[in-house]
């Protein structure tokens, strides 16, 4: 395949005339099964970074130069892909930082992990093997720990152990398919953006340990409290946005409809008939299960839906069955103890109680019974 190693610079001059001579004369000579080259996407450093890299093209043939405005990491890192793809043909692109902090050793190792199938692969400090470098200070240490730890709870994404990292080595479909979606070009943040994007998508990730080390030469560009900042807006709007608008947001709006359905049914009942109260849910609840089904067949797991007509009456069936199990056993049950030890007087709070236990319950049995994913 080809590949392209992308190096964005910054005021890297010093840093450039050293990995660049690295990857050709040690790197690139030990990869056999693929073709190598070097994309510099410089945004007029200037210090001359540019210069220098035209200086290396003469002695080494594989090497483009891209310049362009100065308007974030991320954002050069798009154009720079783009390129590598339309111009040199690139299949796979990494992302390497020119100051060396990204050992370019490793490379063999994340194209062991393409391929072995995976999309995309990241260089992980954070997992057996890896390493953040022994002089940090102790505060940036934690946050760097930390912060890494924070983004997978918030994400609910336990499995990948590097959000933030910029070593990585990336298909050209991964990029093709996510680069629309990523907003976060301006800072450092369109790194999760664009590994959370490719997760959500089915994309195969792979991990490469690696010893982050410092920068000897130039700074860095990392204005940390606005990426801070940046990186927990990203994860808290992302991770609502999958809750709302995924399966769980829809089962909340059609269980509302249900709620709604029965709560009428069940004051009527309350209104115009001295049965018991555990009674006039359980009948109430039945015309809201036929809703509760058949909306959520055809919108909350309709990638899952029932397809023919036998399949959808064995569904409803067992649908109704588990949805009266906890109909009777929690939500009129908890009723009927409610009503027994305080009286009528209470029905709609005691109506709203159950309900609550009883969500909980639905919820695990729509999932993990009746729509569950089909596991191959
Ligand atoms: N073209 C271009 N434009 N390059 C840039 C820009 C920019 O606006 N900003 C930074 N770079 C280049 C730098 O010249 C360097 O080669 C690379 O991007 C990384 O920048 P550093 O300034 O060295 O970043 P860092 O070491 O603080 O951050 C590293 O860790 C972050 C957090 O884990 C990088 O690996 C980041 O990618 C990573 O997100
Ligand atoms: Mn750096």
């Amino acid at each position: 395949m080809k590949v392209v190693i992308i190096i964005p610079t910054y005021n890297e001059k010093g840093n450039i005339d050293r990995i660049v001579p690295t990857l050709e004369e040690e790197i690139f000579p030990q990869i056999k099964n693929h073709e190598m080259a070097i994309l510099v996407a410089d945004d007029r450093s200037p210090d001359g970074t540019a210069d220098q890299v035209k200086k290396l093209m003469e002695k080494w043939k594989n090497i483009d130069l891209i310049s362009g405005e100065k308007q974030g990491l991320g954002a050069a890192y798009m154009r720079a892909m783009a390129y590598a793809i339309d111009r040199m043909g690139a299949e796979v692109m990494f992302e390497m930082d020119a100051d060396l902090s990204h050992d370019p050793h490793k490379v063999p190792d994340f194209l062991q992990k393409i391929d072995e199938g995976a999309d995309f692969v990241i260089g992980t400090r954070y997992s057996e093997g890896g390493s953040i470098p022994e002089n940090w200070g102790l505060i940036r240490k934690i946050y760097s720990i930390f912060g890494n730890i924070l983004i997978r709870i918030i994400l609910m994404r336990f499995s990948i152990h590097d959000w933030t990292g910029g070593y990585r080595a990336i298909k050209k479909e991964v990029f093709l398919n996510e680069s629309k979606k990523i907003k976060e070009v301006r800072n450092y943040t369109f790194q999760i953006s664009f590994l959370h994007h490719a997760v959500q998508d089915g994309f195969k990730v792979a991990e490469v340990p690696i010893n982050f080390t410092d920068r000897t030469m130039g700074r860095s560009k990392l204005a940390a409290k606005s990426y801070i900042i940046g990186v927990l807006k990203y994860c808290f709007i992302a991770r609502f946005k999958e809750l709302a608008f995924g399966p769980f947001g829809k089962f909340l709006v059609v269980g509302g409809t249900g709620f709604v359905i029965q709560f009428v049914i069940y004051n009527l009942f309350i209104k115009y008939a001295s049965l018991p109260l555990a009674f006039g849910s359980w009948v109430a609840a039945q015309p809201a299960i036929f809703s509760n089904f058949n909306l959520n067949n055809l919108w909350t797991f309709k990638e899952d839906k029932s397809k023919g007509f036998l399949s959808y009456i064995t569904k409803i069936v067992i649908f109704f069955f588990t949805s009266n199990i906890g109909v009777l056993f929690i939500q009129s049950g908890i009723i009927y103890i409610l009503e027994y030890l305080f009286g009528r007087k209470y029905a709609n709070f005691y109506f709203i109680f159950a309900t609550a236990v009883l969500l909980v319950w639905n919820f695990t049995m729509y999932r993990f019974v009746i729509w569950r994913k089909k596991t191959s």
